[in-house]
């Protein structure tokens, strides 16, 4: 069994020039392995905490170098000179040395960038790729797939421009295509909707996850614009590309009802379900995440009732990818889905154990990135590995999305061999 011989991180910069955090392992068998962690800005209230220094004096308070010191003194100093026998192990040790609730003592993105580096060098001693190595850990037998691609093209909400409520508008070509088809699918209209939003004179900018920030007003125009990208590339729109919606309800939710443009007043529980109802009568959505509060657990379980038939209705913020909270919605058929953040849990085999979980349910399972990245491609490694249905890498645009994106491509061919 290898030992650790080496263990140490630094700070490093993501997609939005926010510091984070890159960790380095080195086994005693010359085998390593690298990695760095996303982090969010519409996050759920029952994620595990990432450490920030809080120092008004570097990084507008947002540096991470205590969470580095965390790794390079007390973690390194447990773990260097150890076998590393599994990722589960190690997981465990550092679940227990920091010993709160939310991994909020040596911090969450500390702790699963250990977790990463940790299992990037175990795939690279058993000389697999890491898509194969996660699919060993994971129990995973079955011909190794990739997933759905679902493009986040329009950003409102907390990544856009501050005009549209809903956060994230779906592209999503149908799985009948092999990923490489979809991937060529996604850019093309991506390049229309461009086209289209300059032709409105809507154009903006790009937004956190490189889709649009258009200067559009409401969310059934972004749907309209979708639509309309989809049409004009001779697809069609609900057969072979399909749209849906990360509504991120959390952000406009206040005192206990909705509050959103298209609408003069704001809108209790169900009648926010009836909108959506009739958006998605319109629209066809495949996916609907966060539809609704990550605490409004009986308007979940409405709207998946009503509508979980035919779409996907993914939890994100409501989940957290926490196991007990996947539990809970288990029991109230709260969804149907489950979206997976590793940093949401902080370790990778949790993250493992909650994709286990969530396919008990008969759940589709969506692995995600962060609204800010960095260009290391490992969910995308991991999202093979656990037979994941969807992915969601934000954009085909911009080099940390497409970072793993193009990864997947790689693995792609790589099955075909
Ligand atoms: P976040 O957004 O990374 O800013 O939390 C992603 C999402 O809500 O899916
Ligand atoms: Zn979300």
């Amino acid at each position: 069994m290898a030992k650790l011989t080496h263990l140490y991180a630094h700070e490093i910069l993501d997609s939005r020039s926010t510091p984070t955090l890159e960790a380095v392992v080195i086994l005693d068998d010359g085998s390593s392995g690298v990695a760095s962690v996303p982090s969010g800005s519409s996050t759920s209230e029952h994620e595990a905490k990432e450490l920030r220094d809080l120092d008004p004096n570097r990084y507008l308070g947002q540096g991470v170098l205590k969470a580095i010191s965390n790794i390079n003194s007390e973690i390194a100093t447990k773990l260097v000179g150890q076998p590393i026998d599994s990722v589960a192990s190690v997981d465990k040790f550092l679940i227990q040395l920091d010993a709160t609730p939310n991994k909020s003592r040596l911090g969450a993105n500390a702790i699963l960038s250990v977790s990463m580096a940790v299992t990037k060098a175990l795939a690279a001693s058993a000389k697999l790729p890491l898509y194969k190595y996660v699919a060993s850990i994971s129990g995973l037998t079955d011909q190794l797939f990739v997933p759905q691609p679902v493009f986040n093209m329009i950003n409102g909400g907390k990544h856009g421009a501050g005009n549209l409520d809903f956060q994230e508008f779906f592209v999503i070509p149908n799985n009948a295509h092999a990923f490489s088809a979809s991937l060529e699918t996604g850019s093309v209209i991506y390049h229309t909707i461009k086209k289209i939003l300059a032709r409105r004179g809507a154009i903006h900018s790009v937004g956190d996850e490189g889709g649009f920030a258009p200067n559009l007003f409401t969310n059934l125009d972004a749907l309209e614009v979708l639509s309309e990208s989809i049409s004009e590339t001779n697809h069609k729109v609900g057969v072979d590309v399909e749209l849906g919606l990360d509504v991120a309800a959390n952000s406009f939710y206040k005192d206990g009802r909705y509050i959103i443009k298209d609408r003069s007043s704001p809108m209790e529980s169900s009648e926010f379900i009836d909108y959506l109802r009739d958006l998605n009568g319109q629209y066809h959505l495949r996916i609907l995440e966060d539809g609704l509060y990550e605490e409004d657990w009986k308007g979940w379980a409405t709207l998946t009732a009503e509508l979980g038939q035919t779409t996907s209705i993914v939890g994100d913020d409501l989940l957290a990818t926490n196991p007990a909270l996947v539990k809970t919605a288990m029991e109230q058929k709260a969804c149907n889905a489950a979206l997976i953040k590793p940093n949401q849990i902080g370790t990778i085999s949790e993250t493992i154990e909650v994709v286990k979980l969530s396919r008990q349910a008969g759940w589709k399972i969506m692995v995600s990135h962060r609204s800010g990245e960095t260009n290391d491609s490992f969910i995308a490694d991991f999202a093979v590995g656990v037979g994941a249905d969807y992915v969601k890498f934000g954009a085909p645009a911009r080099g940390e999305r497409v970072a793993k994106y193009n990864r997947l491509l790689g693995i792609e061919t790589e099955l075909k061999q």
